[in-house]
């Protein structure tokens, strides 16, 4: 009730190009997106009202919002959000967006017995009532019931917490994510603890590091260290409903997660989330678009013993690692995009064998825009 209506979508110039481009076909036959979708501007718009605004997106921790009165910030494509933890043990999201002139409720993850907006100082319960408006007493036909925050959907898998703005959907996210718990078993996400975020910036569509998370072509050619430690033989690509798999066997005894012990699981959950799962740590990245050609990609760490010191030792070295990879693939994604905006580039084909879960990504994309544009 509270979300903003669908806008029209005669309210884009148009979108031809989008229309155009939404046949699928199976793999062996099929063309890529064409670099349009890379490359214009209002593609973002499009993406942030049918996918960004309607999925579950991932926000954090419930280990950061477990007292009452903890307070999560998220900033998703265009909406600042907050999850607060209420008196009744409740978790509850708003818009982290005051309904006096659009000031911040928090600016930082925090602890309060209330919420107050950090511009005038109007107060909220942790509900997101309007409770306290000072030198107020003036205004006519108001009544604070009118000015609650605006609430948005929150929910909890395995201890992450995610959040959707328009409540236009109603796939529910443990049915989003049915079946991953089963697969990694023994591997238990729950009892993860939450190590450390850090952000990158990238000059390239959020698309474009998304695809290139979901092959292992890649990997011999811009990771030739990784490419040891994985057997690029037995790499092997599932897709599913709404998430893919690329899972592989270490070969090295060398490797840092283990004496050649265990499986690599890289999940992809559309549109923008990732969960790396190796023994004792699971990464999750997030990318969300800040332009057409700007992309924020969130990482969050986390571990299972993040206090002796042997384990610290490889968490360091855990994080150096994936640095050196996250750079390698930062390097090429900003290429790729020059490439798609090359005036000679517009689409390309798949590896059947290597890069059916590209496919699979462009394929829901292509679903997603075909139900937006009311299309069979
Ligand atoms: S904008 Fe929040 S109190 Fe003024
Ligand atoms: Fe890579």
């Amino acid at each position: 009730m509270h979300s903003k209506p669908h806008v029209p979508t005669e309210s884009f110039t148009s979108l031809d190009f989008v229309e155009q481009n939404l046949s699928i076909i199976p793999i062996e036959r099929s063309e890529t997106i064409p670099s349009s979708w890379y490359t214009r501007p209002e593609m973002v718009e499009i993406e942030k009202q049918c996918l960004f605004n309607q999925q579950w997106q991932y926000v954090g921790h419930v280990s950061q919002v477990e007292k009452v009165g903890d307070q999560l910030i998220a900033n998703i494509a265009g909406h600042p959000l907050i999850v607060v933890r209420g008196k009744d043990n409740v978790l509850r999201g708003f818009h982290n967006v005051c309904r006096h002139r659009g000031g911040p409720i928090a600016t930082e993850n925090c602890n309060s017995h209330m919420l107050q907006c950090k511009y005038h100082g109007w107060t909220y319960t942790l509900d997101g009532m309007l409770r306290g408006v000072p030198r107020f007493d003036r205004a006519e036909l108001f009544d604070k019931k009118d000015y609650g925050l605006i609430p948005v959907e929150v929910d909890v898998w395995d201890g992450l917490v995610f959040v959707r703005c328009s409540s236009n959907s109603t796939m529910k996210l443990q049915t989003i994510l049915n079946g991953i718990s089963e697969r990694i078993a023994p591997i238990n996400l729950q009892s993860k603890i939450f190590y450390k975020r850090v952000k990158y910036e990238l000059d390239c569509n959020w698309k474009v590091y998304v695809d290139n998370f979901l092959e292992g072509y890649h990997i011999p050619i811009v990771h030739p260290e990784l490419a040891k430690l994985l057997d690029c033989q037995q790499y092997v690509t599932e897709t599913f409903d709404y998430y893919s798999l690329q899972y592989s066997p270490f070969v090295s005894d060398e490797s840092i997660y283990g004496k050649g012990k265990g499986e690599a699981y890289y999940y992809f959950i559309f549109p923008n989330m990732m969960l790396n799962i190796l023994p004792g740590r699971l990464q999750t990245n997030i990318i969300l678009p800040l332009s057409h050609r700007r992309t924020l990609v969130v990482f969050d760490y986390y571990y299972d013993d993040i206090t002796s010191s042997e384990a610290l030792t490889k968490i360091q070295n855990d994080i150096e690692y994936s640095e050196n990879i996250q750079q390698e693939d930062i390097e090429i994604c900003e290429h790729v995009q020059r490439g798609l905006e090359s005036s000679v580039y517009d689409k390309g084909r798949f590896s059947v064998e290597m890069e059916e879960a590209v496919y699979h990504f462009h394929t829901l994309l292509k679903k997603t825009f075909r139900n937006f544009l009311d299309l069979p």
